[in-house]
């Protein structure tokens, strides 16, 4: 089959990408990168970059079989932020995607939809039948996908299939020459198991989100899935295509974990501690979501194979591979330029030391640190609401700047380099 997998250098499309090579189909994948990475596009996959809007008519007009469709916006609180953002930019999306397939004719689209369309659940397992009670125009722009769905297979035979994702975890590897591990690289990452995978390599604290929830521990209860799982549901998916009807299914594990007990087996699976730091609750997180997967165990076979403890290892041998693969490229640029940045929700660091100039900034709403030093030229900033420190040092000219309403501290420090501007705070 010729498939079209949009948004398929992201983290799930490019394991869904590699998963339909490996069982012989041809893959097209349309992404515009705008949170994909060009060296997830699996080997052997024709790569457009392009939006949807943009592209997608012309994609399929080259020659497709089927769609399946993954790029969207899914960052559940920027959508409170920037509601607009996630209206047109899933939804409108979406409604030319499916127009430009029904002008064409190709009628087979599996849709990575999600738990997010349940809301507050009243009751667990969720089921497919429950009602859709969206709580953020994330969940709400994918339920409305759901439901156009469900009219373009009644209005024109179209051949969808919906599956709801509860928590996607892991990594995925791909065997052979150009293979590699696929996994999650998200800017910002929000993700509870690689926060904790990058807190215990970076040795820094863990934000808890809630302790407090009518739950056995008090953290929040998920149902995570392999990745690899994940993306043998799609290829299940498309075989269940069928004109005229539209097959909903949760991908679940039926099963809950709380956030202590996955940082327990991060812990475990790296041999890392991970300290922890009790948070305030996270705005619209639910206390409980697991979902009942009883629906597509029936009617395609399907069952999770893989582990909570997979998963991490997995999403660990993800992590160490990215590590070498940075050594690697630092040491192949040599006594050059060094650069870090870094940017999120919480605390964001960076820092950068080389022989030749460096660079590091750091900005996001919490604290933001950024440190430059060596015997090149050093430049620091950090920008954000939060607290700011940025602090430059070495013999060569130092600058450091740190901007925004919060407390704000620079320091440069330089051995004799006359162009110095000194420490500065404000
Ligand atoms: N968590 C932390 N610390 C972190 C990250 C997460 O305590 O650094 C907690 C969260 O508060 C939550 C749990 O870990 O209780 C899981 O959080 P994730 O962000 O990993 O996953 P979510 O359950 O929030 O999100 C998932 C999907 C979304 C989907 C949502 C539906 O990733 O795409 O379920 O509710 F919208």
């Amino acid at each position: 089959m010729r498939v079209l997998v949009t948004g398929g250098a992201g983290y799930i499309g490019s394991v869904v990408a590699a998963q339909l090579l490996a069982a012989g189909h041809e893959v097209t994948i349309l992404d515009d990168l705008s949170t994909g990475h060009s060296d997830a596009v699996p080997q052997g996959a024709h790569f457009v970059k392009g939006t949807l809007r943009d592209c997608v008519a012309e994609v399929l007009a080259d020659g497709a079989d089927a769609v399946v469709h993954l790029a969207a916006k899914s960052l559940v609180g920027e959508s409170m932020a920037d509601p607009s953002k996630y209206w047109s930019g899933n939804l409108g999306t979406t409604l030319t995607l499916l127009e430009a397939m029904r002008v064409i004719g190709v009628r087979s689209i599996v849709f990575s939809s999600t738990a997010a369309v349940y809301g507050e659940p009243e009751r667990t397992p969720v089921l497919e039948t429950d009602p859709l009670r969206p709580t953020s125009p994330y969940g709400g722009s994918k339920t409305a996908i759901d439901t156009t769905l469900t009219e373009f297979a009644r209005l024109f035979g179209l051949a969808p299939v919906s599956l709801r994702y509860f928590n996607v975890a892991g990594a995925h590897h791909v065997a052979g020459e150009g293979g590699g591990w696929l996994g999650e690289r998200h800017h910002p990452e929000t993700h509870l198991i690689p926060n904790t995978l990058a807190a215990a390599t970076q040795g820094r604290p863990l934000n808890v989100f809630g302790t407090d929830y009518p739950t056995p521990d008090g953290t929040c209860v998920r149902d995570y899935i392999h990745v690899t799982d994940v993306a043998d549901a799609h290829l299940r998916a498309l075989d269940a295509c069928e004109p005229g009807r539209h097959r909903i299914y949760n991908l679940g594990s039926q099963a809950g974990f709380s956030v202590r007990e996955v940082i327990e087996v991060c812990r475990d699976v790296t041999g890392l501690d991970v300290a922890v730091t009790e948070a305030a609750r996270r705005p619209g997180d639910p206390a409980v979501l697991v979902a009942s997967s009883e629906r597509i165990k029936a009617e395609l076979g399907w069952t999770p194979t893989r582990d909570l403890r997979a998963m991490a290892a997995d999403a660990w041998q993800f992590t160490q591979a990215q590590a070498r693969a940075q050594a690697d490229r630092a040491a192949a640029e040599g006594p050059g330029q060094s650069n870090a940045a870094a940017e999120g929700p919480g605390q964001s660091n960076a820092a950068a030391e080389g022989p030749g100039q460096s660079n590091a900034a750091a900005g996001g709403p919490g604290q933001s640190n950024a440190a430059a030093e060596g015997p090149g030229q050093s430049n620091a900033a950090a920008e954000g609401p939060g607290q700011s420190n940025a602090a430059a040092e070495g013999p060569g000219q130092s600058n450091a700047a740190a901007e925004g309403p919060g407390k704000t501290n620079a320091a440069s420090e330089a051995g004799p380099s006359p162009k110095a501007p000194g420490p500065a705070t404000s």
